[in-house]
């Protein structure tokens, strides 16, 4: 159904003095205000003035014919009750009363100011133009960096959710903030020019986008990658189409996309604008990401190493195959490959008694044979049936693979589940330096620590790589995940980072482990990699990198800032795997790290995990 057409004029001159003799009533100005929240709301309006720019399922917006020249102050508003608007046209010049709303559905989210209970519509007269603003162009551009001032420069700072914007209702800063820009635009009709998909869209087609504005933190895909104190503010999420049509499903990171008009609205926890009829991809971006450059020698001097979130992993999974294929093409079959979420044998199947993953682990390995010719070993520890969280029954749990040719465990003694190991130094052979010594290798990280609690542990080992004089040590983790966080667009500020107490203590508790082997050697090779579940310049990296010495591979392989991600969430592209490695690999020069966006520049259906792999290249000969 679709309930208009646009007449595109360059300016607002229609909006001229004709109407001044109402000036008794409030205009939509007033009722919105120069803050996030009406200091009308809740009170009954009568005379308010507007032009219909666009209709809804459930209601319409209307513009201001009176308006005033503060551009903090929105000169829209969403008008709430579907039978009143039905037999109103775009471009109808209206009158009407109602009351001035604050509605939202949920806690956490922000409110959207709106008229409700609409009454003694008229219609004052027809077919006025109607221009949408173009952002960028009649608006500012949005701002880049911040989102709140509530947010302390910083919207991962600790402690978070120490505020609630409903509550605080700072005055807009539509030119410093992003919620005061989108706030400061409420109910208006905007157009984005040239804007550029820049994520997988939801299952409904709502898609993130960035336009022609300046934005920082693109990446060469046309993602908007986030980074320290800057998480793209400057993005907007558009929503369900005003007509009835539905964006596609299928669009991915980097699409560009035909231009888009809408209205600002806030809903399901965050601005967006919903668009007069569904966006369409102009210009798809390639969903092919190039293999590794990285070439293994199979010796301790050069050696690769990949880590990989494989997503629930069971014998039975459907993806199975496409990972061995990320494994074989993509990753180049490395030497060393960390798997976090590998599921037991029976998968999420529940109370059977399963807790073994060989079975999937070999269904893997066959797969890469088969495609590969390389036949790679594994190993693991299972956890506790049901200990360490995930999907009930599934066990999920890290692992290694390793290809015996160029890698094996050094002094191999597989832990059990509860068994904690210990690095201690071993005398070395006569004549040769002591090297620390794993009490289990493969071992669990101290398991019957608290801060594991329904959370996989890490596992740790020590390696010889073929030519080594030495041994290397990995930590293998994938720390509690981010559940219960509050939208970024939300109430709540800075928003919640939920499990962020979790992952600080698993920092803790990993770093000291892996400072205890750097004790006993500060030269050692150490590679902790994995899904840490959370960004590098967060509290718990800060935390792990201040107790371990660990460096974050991304720096010290000097990968671009905006080229550091694994991961599409929301409007940015970030970085929740890592590789943090000892300082004798962070300052060696041939030290090589490559993300790999096997998962991030797919659509939604050709996605294998919701995580990127990636992999690097290292000397671990330790001499
Ligand atoms: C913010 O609002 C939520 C939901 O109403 C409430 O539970 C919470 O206590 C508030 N937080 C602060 C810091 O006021
Ligand atoms: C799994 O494989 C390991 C050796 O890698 C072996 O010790 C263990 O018994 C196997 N578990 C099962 C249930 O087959
Ligand atoms: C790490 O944990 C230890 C032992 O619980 C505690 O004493 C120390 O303060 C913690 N360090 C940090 C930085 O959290």
């Amino acid at each position: 159904m679709r309930t208009s057409t646009f007449t595109v004029v360059a300016s607002l001159g229609w909006a001229s003095a004709t109407f001044q003799s109402l000036v008794a009533a409030l205009t939509i100005a007033e009722i919105n205000g120069n803050r996030f929240l009406s200091q009308y709301a809740g009170q009954s309006v009568t005379g308010v003035e507007g032009v219909v720019i666009a209709k809804g399922p459930s209601g319409f917006w209307i513009r201001s014919t009176t308006p005033d020249d503060d551009p903090i102050t929105s000169e829209a508003i969403y008008v709430f009750g579907s039978g009143v608007g039905s037999k109103l046209v775009v471009g109808d010049r209206i009158s009407l009363d109602g009351k001035v709303s604050e509605y939202r559905s949920n806690a956490n989210y922000m409110y959207l100011t709106e008229i409700t209970s609409p009454k003694n519509v008229k219609v004052v007269s027809s077919g006025h133009a109607v221009a949408p603003l173009v952002i960028g162009q009649d608006t500012p551009s949005p701002p880049t960096v911040q989102y709140s001032s509530l947010d302390g420069g910083d919207i991962y700072a600790l402690p978070n959710g120490v505020a609630n914007m409903s509550e605080a209702n700072p005055v807009l800063e539509p030119t410093k903030y992003g919620l005061d820009f989108w706030e400061s635009l409420s109910g208006e009709l905007v157009t984005i020019k040239r804007p550029t998909a820049i994520k997988t869209p939801n299952k409904y087609g709502d898609t993130w986008v960035v336009g022609d504005w300046a934005a920082t933190g693109r990446n060469k895909h046309g993602g908007l990658t986030m980074s320290d104190k800057d998480s793209n503010p400057e993005a907007i999420i558009i929503g369900s189409p005003l007509d009835g049509t539905s964006n596609p499903t299928t669009s991915k990171m980097g699409d560009e996309l035909d231009e888009i008009t809408g209205v600002v609205q806030h809903a399901y926890g965050f601005y967006s604008i919903l668009p007069l009829t569904a966006i369409k991809v102009a210009s798809p971006a390639s969903a092919s990401a190039p293999p590794t450059s990285l070439v293994s020698r199979h010796h301790c001097k050069a050696l690769t190493v990949g880590s990989y979130n494989v997503e629930n992993l069971a014998p039975s999974s459907a993806h199975l195959a496409q990972i061995a294929a990320h494994i074989v093409y993509h990753l180049k079959t490395p030497d060393l490959l960390f798997l976090q979420e590998v599921q037991d044998d029976t998968g999420p199947t529940d109370k059977d008694g399963v807790v073994s993953a060989n079975g999937t682990l070999s269904a893997l390995v066959d797969a890469v044979r088969s495609l590969g010719g390389v036949t790679y070993d594994f190993t693991d520890i299972e956890p506790v049936a049901n200990a360490d969280g995930g999907q009930p029954g599934g066990n999920i749990r890290v692992a290694y693979l390793y290809r015996p040719d160029a890698v094996s465990l050094h002094e191999p003694n597989r832990g059990g589940p509860e068994d904690a190991t210990q690095a201690v130094l071993a005398p070395g052979p006569k004549g040769k330096l002591a090297a620390p010594k794993l009490t289990f290798n493969p071992g669990r990280v101290k398991p019957d620590s608290p801060v594991w609690a329904s959370t996989r542990k890490p596992l740790a080992a020590a390696w010889k790589a073929r030519g080594a004089k030495r041994p290397f040590y990995t930590v293998n983790l994938h720390w509690s995940s981010k559940g219960g966080s509050t939208s970024l667009h939300g109430d709540v500020r800075p928003p919640v980072n939920g499990g962020v107490d979790a992952r600080m203590g698993q920092a803790n508790v990993t770093a000291t482990f892996i400072k205890q082997i750097l004790d006993l050697d500060p030269t050692a090779n150490v590679i902790a990699a994995g899904d840490f579940n959370e960004f590098s310049f967060v509290g718990p990296m800060k935390t792990f990198s201040a107790i371990s010495g660990m460096v974050d591979l991304d720096e010290a392989a000097k990968v671009p800032v905006q080229e550091r991600y694994t991961y599409a969430y929301d409007m940015n592209a970030q970085a929740l795997d890592h590789m943090y490695v000892s300082p004798a690999l962070a300052h060696r020069r041939t030290t090589r790290f490559e993300h790999i966006h096997v998962n991030t520049w797919a659509s939604f259906d050709d996605m294998v995990s919701d995580h990127d792999p990636s992999i690097a290249l290292f000397n671990v000969c330790g001499c």
